[in-house]
């Protein structure tokens, strides 16, 4: 049976009862739902809100403003009508830096002196008492879209976008599903108000949007802003409700009958008591000086909030003396924007390219236009995979959105679609190897791309640079510039080349002299000593990253034990298992690595664990006492669970997200967003692989 057979079945039922109830309930489950913790399916809501509606439509006297029925309706004719504003709605003048900012106080300040009326009898001082500037007000500049909502006795009534600034859109049908601003306002209401304020999208719901974008195999919003302007656009207003706008009023426009007040910050108490969202970051301060300190403050804890804002707002706060300085054509001369350096920028994205990691792994990568951005001049930005360029669909040619927010390295958020040259095509990825030219393959279900070809020159020096390296045989004097060379020069084909290098021919090349010869020399041969967990490390066998080694020499000893050992022996290693014990046995079964491994045997290495076999259980170096390191993203010498080990294993503590606690949080390909927000907004340093395998083993950061 349905609600509206139960109403009509209940025939004398009190239906103005069953409307407030009908109407409670609604409003209950739509907060639920909206707070993303829904009781009931959809089709239950909707069957109570046909109820609520059929009642409604027969007893239109018991229509209530709040009603859930009249937060969500059809389109109505208004919508997108134009609306005049009552004041204009004006912009802002931005200061780009803090001497800009004193340029306008200064101002502010010359221009009070001027105007002040000087008393009869007295002589005009360039600098008078009386024309002090005063307190300042400073708030947060929401990073979102300017709307003006106008209550009569208290009821919402209509809402506008900024349009020209005269006239905007109607768009009350939208601003009506925000919860955030109320239908009807709490205590005593003025006759009319007229506020101005901000519509966004909080950080938390536009990660929530692009989640249920990408379950539902749609495109992801580029940004909170562009989001929230799609959203209030809406003719559908269910559309909007869907997508959690929120509001913050930062401006009392107009009132008639309402109390009369002197400064701004007084206005804004009154608002916030009317059940208007007023945000709690406002403050009032004494002078300049202090303006300047909260500011930097800010600008510093950018991140941490659940919305974005791109600067400050300060405001003179007393409203005579705003009324003195009157505005221009644009703006106030009250108030000016204090802008933070931008995050975001658009540039040409002049082609899509494919690199080569020193394990094969294919990755797209941007090249761009140069743009300065978050502080740093970006050519270049990381596009992850094939999915990720197929997920934002940026193609060469695009003008794009690229963000460098924090110290994070830059990405491309998307494309500005409305610059899109025409014919142009949906970029694939190339099918050979930029380096080798051998075919790229993709295992289905796996998101990276490979070169598979053994012999690819950026493979053959991707190993030799990972053996070299400071976790693995610690070879020093030898970059990736100099392996380069001597893999181009055919001086090095191999890890074995390296103890067999020509050093007469080195010494003769650009930048090597007798010394660097030496010490490169002297390093490679004490490199024979190192012991056999580091060798194992330093052969890039797939699954053995530095953990995995060390239980692998301390379980067998020596390299012939491992090469005798069966794939039963190898699985019983501790955190091994069937998997990786198969994997660890097909590679020194290939002929290539075997030689590979006698090639090194007759060079000298000492393939023996350090002490006849560690004890089970004894304790690595604690170099990690105390501290907690937070691991994000895809790494190349260690599985998540080996990351995490390594880290316990040294004494530290590896939790599944980011807190300001955390010591350092280490990213790899493809980061989550929210941990590295977090760790930007705390303070905490992030890390590459290199400076993590360099703080496993020293407890240092770089
Ligand atoms: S006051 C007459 N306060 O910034 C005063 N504006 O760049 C007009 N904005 O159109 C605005 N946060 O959309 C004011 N705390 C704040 C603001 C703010 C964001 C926006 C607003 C305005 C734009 C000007």
């Amino acid at each position: 049976m349905t609600g509206t057979d139960a109403a009509d079945a209940g025939g004398g039922r009190d239906s103005a009862a069953r409307v407030r109830e009908l109407q409670a309930l609604l409003n209950h489950h739509s907060a639920l739902y909206y707070g993303g913790k829904p009781e009931i399916p959809d089709a239950d809501f909707d069957d109570l809100l046909n109820e609520l509606k059929a009642l409604e439509e027969r007893h239109p006297e018991l229509v209530h403003p709040d009603s859930p029925t009249q937060r969500v309706g059809a389109p109505p004719d208004t919508a997108f009508a134009p609306v005049r504003h009552g004041p204009p709605m004006m912009s802002l003048h931005n200061a780009l830096d803090i001497e800009e900012l004193r340029a306008w106080h200064e101002r502010v300040h010359r221009s009070l002196a001027a105007s002040t009326p000087v008393p009869a009898g007295e002589q005009a001082l360039p600098t008078m008492k009386g024309a002090g500037v005063g307190d300042l007000a400073v708030e947060l500049k929401f990073d979102g879209l300017a709307i003006s909502v106008r209550y009569e006795n208290g009821v919402l009534v209509r809402a506008a976008t900024r349009g020209d600034g005269r006239t905007g859109e109607d768009v009350t049908h939208s601003v009506r599903t925000i919860a955030d601003v109320p239908i009807r306002l709490r205590g005593d209401a003025p006759a009319v108000l007229e506020v101005r304020g901000e519509v966004i999208l909080r950080l938390s719901t536009f990660e929530r949007l692009n989640a249920r974008q990408a379950e539902r195999g749609e495109k992801a919003y580029v940004n909170p802003r562009n989001a929230a302007a799609g959203s209030l656009r809406q003719k559908d207003a269910r559309v909007t409700a869907e997508r959690g706008l929120s509001f913050w009023c930062y401006q009392l426009s107009y009132a008639e009958g309402g109390p009369a007040f002197t400064s701004h910050m007084q206005t804004l108490e009154w608002l916030a008591s009317l059940g208007l969202p007023v945000d709690e970051h406002a403050a009032r301060l004494a002078d300049l000086a202090a303006v300047e300190a909260h500011v930097v403050d800010f600008e510093r804890r950018r991140h941490d909030l659940d919305y974005e804002f791109d600067g400050m707002v300060v405001k003179v706060d007393d409203l005579a003396t705003q009324a003195r300085l009157g505005v221009d054509a644009k703006a106030p001369r009250w108030a000016i924007a204090y802008k933070f350096p931008p995050e975001e920028r658009t540039t040409k994205l002049l082609d899509i390219e494919v690199s080569i990691g020193p394990s094969g792994q294919a990755t797209p990568f941007a090249r761009l236009e140069p743009v300065f951005v978050g502080g740093v001049t970006v050519g270049t930005a990381t596009l992850h995979n094939e999915d990720q360029v197929a997920a934002k669909d940026v193609r060469p040619g695009d003008t794009v959105i690229v963000r460098r927010a924090g110290e994070v390295i830059p990405e491309v958020v998307g494309p500005v679609l409305s610059e899109r040259p025409g014919g142009s095509e949906p970029w694939s990825f190339p099918p050979g190897c930029p380096v080798c030219g051998e075919a790229l393959r993709r295992t289905e279900g796996m998101s990276a791309t490979l070169c598979v070809n053994y012999w690819c020159p950026r493979q053959i020096r991707g190993r030799i640079e990972h053996f070299v390296g400071r976790a693995a045989m610690d070879i020093e004097f030898l970059g990736e510039r100099n392996i380069d060379r001597f893999v181009t020069e055919g001086l090095l084909g191999d890890v074995v080349g390296l103890y067999s290098l020509d050093f007469e021919r080195i010494v003769q090349m650009e930048g090597f002299g007798q010394v660097s010869v030496n010490n490169l020399r002297g390093s490679i041969e004490a490199s024979k000593q190192q012991p056999l967990a580091r060798l194992l490390f330093a052969l890039s066998i797939p699954e053995i990253g530095q953990v995995n080694a060390q239980v692998l020499a301390a379980s067998f000893g020596d390299i012939d034990s491992i090469l005798a050992a069966g794939e039963e022996a190898l699985a019983e290693v501790e955190g091994f298992g069937p998997i990786i014990a198969t994997s660890v046995r097909a590679w020194f079964d290939d002929p290539h690595n075997r030689r590979l491994i006698e090639g090194l045997r007759t060079a000298g290495l000492r393939m023996e664990a350090e002490e006849p076999a560690a004890a089970e259980g004894d304790p690595l170096p604690q170099t990690l006492a105390g501290m907690s390191v937070v691991v994000s993203g895809a790494l190349d010498g260690f599985s998540r669970d080996e990351a995490k080990q390594a880290i316990v294993a040294r004494g530290g503590s590896s939790p599944g997200s980011v807190s300001t606690r955390t010591t350092a949080l280490v990213v790899g390909a493809d980061p989550g967003t929210s941990k590295l927000r977090k760790a930007e907004a705390s303070g905490v340093r992030v890390i590459d692989e290199a400076a993590f395998q360099a703080l496993l083993e020293t407890g240092l950061l770089p």
